[in-house]
């Protein structure tokens, strides 16, 4: 069942998100050149303290940190290190949850350090885009497959990428995981309509190379498994009367959602 969440519901779910967004864009600007991952975490970890809200991800089926940080090969929930220290040329993946009296928000980013290559550059904006492509879907009437198509046909049909099929974004709300899946491939108009105060985050993750991958030794860090390097954006987005509700920014922010 997808459970539709009320205006104050939303509203909660938004305090989470505001929070994620401060974040995640200080974050940005730490992950330079000879900087731990761990550090990152514990800037966050600080943060999240000091708002008064609670990590989502730490103790979540074990998983032992605050943030994910999945750098160049890494997909996903690469766990911070104080070994893993980023270098020029690196691309590092951010993913935040909060909670907020008992409502979640989750996004993610990945960020150039230093100086990438325009290789790099371009798997960054077409994975951007294809979130800002997908959240423009995320309208009442819309099948939820829409914003499947829509991710698999940017990066995939019109930029050469391939899409993780293993692993997708997803229903949230009074928990950080509900239903729906929200797939990043598959063909347009099936699937449940959405409907006004469905809540869906939704996050491409996107290989340059092909779409498989596999789990570390850690049982957390998620790598492509021909070894290229892969890219991940995610927005906690509501369906509104009036469209997509990006709750993991500020309401009157327009234009590219990262
Ligand atoms: N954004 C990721 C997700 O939606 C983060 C989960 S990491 C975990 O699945 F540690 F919480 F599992
Ligand atoms: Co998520």
């Amino acid at each position: 069942m997808i459970v539709c969440k009320s205006q104050a519901e939303l509203e909660k779910m938004h305090r989470a998100g505001l929070v994620i967004w401060e974040v995640l864009n200080d974050l940005r600007g730490m992950a330079r050149p000879g900087v731990s991952t761990k550090e990152l975490d514990e800037y966050a970890e600080r943060k999240t303290a000091e708002r008064k809200v609670r990590p989502a991800f730490k103790n979540y089926r074990g998983y032992p940190a605050t943030l994910c940080t999945s750098v160049n090969s890494e997909v996903v929930h690469g766990i911070p290190s104080k070994s893993r220290v980023l270098q020029e040329g690196d691309i590092i993946s951010l993913d935040f949850g909060v909670e907020c009296e008992g409502y979640y928000a989750d996004a993610a980013v990945t960020v150039p350090v230093g100086e990438i290559t325009p290789e790099l550059k371009k798997l960054l904006t077409v994975t951007r885009e294809s979130l800002d492509l997908a959240i423009e879907k995320v309208r009442v009437g819309n099948r939820l497959s829409d914003i499947s198509a829509t991710v698999q046909e940017w990066c995939e049909k019109k930029n050469g990428y391939s899409v993780v099929r293993d692993l997708c974004g997803h229903g949230i709300g009074t928990h950080i995981h509900e239903e729906p899946n929200v797939l990043n491939y598959g063909q347009p108009g099936r699937g449940p309509r959405l409907q006004e105060g469905m809540v869906l985050a939704i996050e491409p993750m996107v290989n340059i190379g092909g779409p498989d991958v596999r789990v570390l030794d850690d049982e957390w860090t998620t790598v492509t498994a021909d070894g290229t390097k892969s890219a991940h954006f995610e927005h906690t987005v509501a369906v509104t009367s009036n469209g997509p509700w990006v709750l993991t920014r500020p309401r009157e922010m327009q234009g590219p959602s990262w």
